[in-house]
């Protein structure tokens, strides 16, 4: 089974890389054309010309991009070639569009898998993502086989879109998490705590302490905003929460202030950096004595 992937950004080259050095990756593209011949280079695989060409070479082609226009775009240009091939669609993007585009894919004799991700970069290289998959149920077991290059969880969430809302329910509860971090976090250091000893108390033995305070409460304490996961991704998940919210009739309270905080913080210009960066906006919004 030769396999394709298109996009190389932080999660895509990791991924990417991971199924090169299992010898499981033939072919890549990426738009910018610089990365492609990188990754090319380091690992040996093909670079295509095209996403056309790309999908020529592959039985299964696997898609990390940013955001819906990207996948639109991305998507709706393979539809020429996507008889008999499998799309493996892993960005995190709307579902309705998502479930659409799928439909087109299975118009034109393909099949089409959402199949977002879990964990950040860091969990790419330890082979700990997990991968909640949408799409017809048949054919999910070649799929895990391939997804467990990367990640240790394969989930079958079930119909298209599933895996796609599922994931909005983890970014929904992170995007307020972290913000409630940063919050307590900045009163914590305010009140005089060593920023260190806040860092360890939320990562180890707080009653709130995740995988995702062991992740982001030393990145607060050092201010290194280094992206795991940009802050532009998360209020773009958070956005389409308040779609989907809408649609869906549930209410939001929590989420929908947490998406008015990352837009402050894209204001402050830290857009491409970490989420965690929103600690920034308390830091910057309390009182100096
Ligand atoms: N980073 C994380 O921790 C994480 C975790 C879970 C899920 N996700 C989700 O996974 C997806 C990828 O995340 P990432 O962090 O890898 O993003 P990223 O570093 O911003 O990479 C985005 C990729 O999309 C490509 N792209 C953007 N617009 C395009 C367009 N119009 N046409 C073709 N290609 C386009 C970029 O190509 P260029 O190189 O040309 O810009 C790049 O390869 C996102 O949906 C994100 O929300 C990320």
């Amino acid at each position: 089974m030769r396999i394709g992937l298109i996009g190389l950004g932080v999660m895509g080259w990791r991924i990417g890389a991971n199924l090169a050095k299992a010898g499981r990756l033939h072919v890549v593209y990426n738009r910018t054309s610089v990365k492609a011949e990188q990754f090319s280079r380091e690992y040996g695989v093909r670079n295509a010309e095209s996403i056309q060409r790309l999908a020529e070479e592959s039985d299964v082609i696997l898609t990390v991009l940013a955001d819906d226009v990207a996948v639109q775009e991305v998507v709706e240009g393979l539809l020429p070639k996507v008889k008999g091939r499998i799309l493996v669609e892993m960005s995190t993007i709307s579902p309705p569009l998502s479930i659409r585009l799928a439909e087109k894919v299975k118009g034109a004799g393909g099949v089409m898998y959402d199949a977002p991700l879990v964990g950040t970069s860091i969990m790419v290289e330890q082979k700990k993502l997990t991968v909640l998959v949408g799409g017809p149920e048949e054919g999910f077991q070649n799929l895990k086989e391939l997804l467990s290059h990367t990640a240790s969880a394969i989930l079958y969430m079930g119909p298209n879109g599933m895996g796609l809302y599922a994931k909005l329910v983890n970014n929904l509860l992170i995007g307020a998490y972290v913000a409630a971090m940063a919050e307590a976090f900045n009163m914590g250091v305010r009140s005089g705590l060593d920023p260190e000893k806040v860092s360890e108390f939320l990562a180890k033995y707080s009653s709130a302490r995740s995988p995702t305070s062991e992740l982001k409460a030393p990145k607060m304490a050092t201010r290194d905003y280094s992206t795991q996961f940009a802050t532009r991704h998360m209020r773009k998940d958070l956005e389409i929460i308040d779609k989907e919210a809408q649609r869906l009739g549930v209410p939001i309270p929590m989420s929908a202030l947490a998406l008015q905080l990352y837009r402050m913080v894209e204001a402050i210009g830290l857009s491409e950096k970490d989420y965690s960066s929103i600690f920034e906006i308390y830091s910057k919004f309390t009182r100096s004595s």
